[in-house]
């Protein structure tokens, strides 16, 4: 089973960035718990990260095909990329959204995400644990509808 593991923009500076709100864990720090978890369920992890909008959905467009699902935390293109929710209907991968803050307990700008309709579901403000829930249902749901 192959996860896209999709990180948008600023989450390359995670580690630094107000670590009050996303916990000190790097992104390779949090990339590897995933992968290591991902090894003990038989899952292969593809992690991507970029602050550009259109090389997310390039890389969509190129992985989906070859992909099973995706656990992605799109960060702030979550409050606004329709191009980001378009080639998720387009491709039809399914995907857990994640946020390490909880989203509904921030500003109001947070608390709508275009993405949340088309998700299998939502994790937030679990820290980077919420990455690890998110794989867990993630795989177990994928293999519920093709045992
Ligand atoms: C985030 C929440 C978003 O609102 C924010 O823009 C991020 C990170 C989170 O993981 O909590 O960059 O997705």
């Amino acid at each position: 089973m192959r996860v896209l593991l999709i990180s948008g923009p600023n989450l390359n500076l995670l580690g630094q960035r107000q670590p009050e709100i996303y916990g000190s864990l790097t992104l390779a720090q949090i990339e590897e718990k995933v992968r290591s978890r991902a090894a003990e369920l038989g899952a292969e992890i593809e992690p991507f990260q970029s602050n550009d909008e259109g090389e997310i959905v390039g890389f969509l467009q190129r992985e989906a095909k070859a992909a099973d699902g995706a656990i992605v935390n799109a960060a702030a293109l979550t409050h606004y990329s329709v191009a980001l929710r378009d080639v998720f209907e387009a491709t039809q991968l399914p995907f857990i959204e994640v946020h390490i803050s909880n989203i509904h307990a921030r500003e109001e700008f947070r608390h709508h995400s275009v993405l949340a309709d088309l998700a299998i579901g939502q994790v937030s403000g679990l820290g980077w644990r919420g990455y690890i829930a998110a794989l867990d249902s993630l795989v177990g749901i994928l293999k519920d509808r093709s045992p």
